[in-house]
């Protein structure tokens, strides 16, 4: 095991380790114009989460209506000795997509002097900031950060941790914003990071009123619109595009049947524009589908994670604010 601390990088950030796996980055122009030309126009939701999109997003997090955040923080907060008997000592804590959550914290405070944290992220540059953020609250914590996209495979063997319990975080319902199939993908993914005994921790939002998930989805101070027409603006300044905002407005929707919050673009008066040269066209009340956000039954997200080869050791629910987290075991391989 070849973690030690204060091995500082290139840029002076004190990390244990960075590995670089050089992430395949993502074409905005070729997947923006391609969802522009199906019949249903949608955006992937990656793209959201531009440096102003990140910033729109944490104020979401801080709007009254939209409850997963706190809901989740409060959860998190009753947890610390269960979580203890749970990870047992020395345990590797993994976090992917990691962000400067006050979130893990809580985790790693529960822990019986966890042998290390390795964060992960798309971005180099936004992981290695997490990672000395955390590294800087705890000096004694073996911090690593990894460049590397979650949903793809990774060779754990590559990254050379020490050998205690596995547990992977992955709070925030982050889980949610796949379609089914992907989020089996990500589970699966998950799980072939881990051994047997292993442990997956994640948040998994539930079913609740409509009225109540249409509004964490709509904030009355209009933060998610905004976090939506960002995207419009990221369009037309990095694609030379020439959509008009003025002529769209923001709606989400429950969809029962499909157990989600839909959200939509909606164009309020017909308008043609332009992105990369290539003319379309939107008629009065056509969306653009920007984003889900899948509500499970404790039930539901237990199968699921059933299929991805989890037992379900333990499930909390909030009293008052339907919202889950669950720890779940790797089994036994086949
Ligand atoms: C990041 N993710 C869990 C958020 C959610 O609740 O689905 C994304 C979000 N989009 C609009 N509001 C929140």
């Amino acid at each position: 095991m070849s973690i030690a601390r204060s091995l500082k990088d290139a840029d002076g950030v004190d990390l244990a380790f960075y590995k670089d796996l050089h992430p395949p980055l993502s074409d905005f122009k070729s997947d923006i114009l391609d969802g522009l030309s199906r019949p249903q126009k949608s955006i992937s939701p990656k793209y959201l989460y531009d440096r102003a999109g990140s910033a729109l997003f944490d104020e979401i997090t801080r709007q009254p209506e939209y409850y997963p955040t706190r809901t989740e923080l409060a959860l998190l907060d009753t947890l610390g000795a269960q979580l203890t008997a749970l990870a047992g000592p020395g345990a590797v804590v993994i976090e992917p997509g990691a962000g400067s959550s006050i979130k893990v914290r809580k985790l790693i405070d529960a822990l019986d002097h966890p042998a290390c944290y390795v964060g992960m992220d798309i971005s180099g540059e936004h992981v290695k900031a997490a990672c000395a953020s955390l590294s800087a609250d705890y000096p004694r914590l073996p911090v690593g950060a990894v460049c590397h996209d979650f949903t793809a495979p990774l060779e754990m063997a590559a990254l050379d941790l020490p050998p205690g319990k596995r547990i992977i975080f992955f709070p925030g319902s982050t889980i949610g914003n796949f379609d089914l199939s992907d989020a089996l993908g990500v589970l699966k993914n998950f799980h072939s990071w881990l051994r047997p005994g292993d442990a997956l921790f994640i948040g998994a939002d539930l079913r609740k009123d409509a009225s109540i998930l249409e509004a964490a989805y709509d904030d009355a101070a209009r933060i998610t619109a905004a976090f939506n027409y960002n995207l419009v603006r990221r369009i037309n300044r990095e694609l030379d595009g020439s959509l008009n905002l003025d002529r769209l407005t923001y709606k989400a929707h429950w969809n029962p049947y499909r157990s989600r919050v839909e959200m939509f673009l909606v164009a309020t008066q017909d308008q043609c524009f332009t992105v990369a040269g290539k003319t379309f066209t939107l008629r009065e009340s056509e969306t653009i589908h920007t984003e889900n956000s899948h509500k499970f039954t404790p039930g539901t997200f237990i199968d699921l994670a059933a299929r991805a080869g989890f037992i379900s050791k333990q499930v909390w629910v909030h009293e008052k604010t339907p919202y889950s987290l669950h720890w779940l075991e790797c089994c036994e391989k086949t």
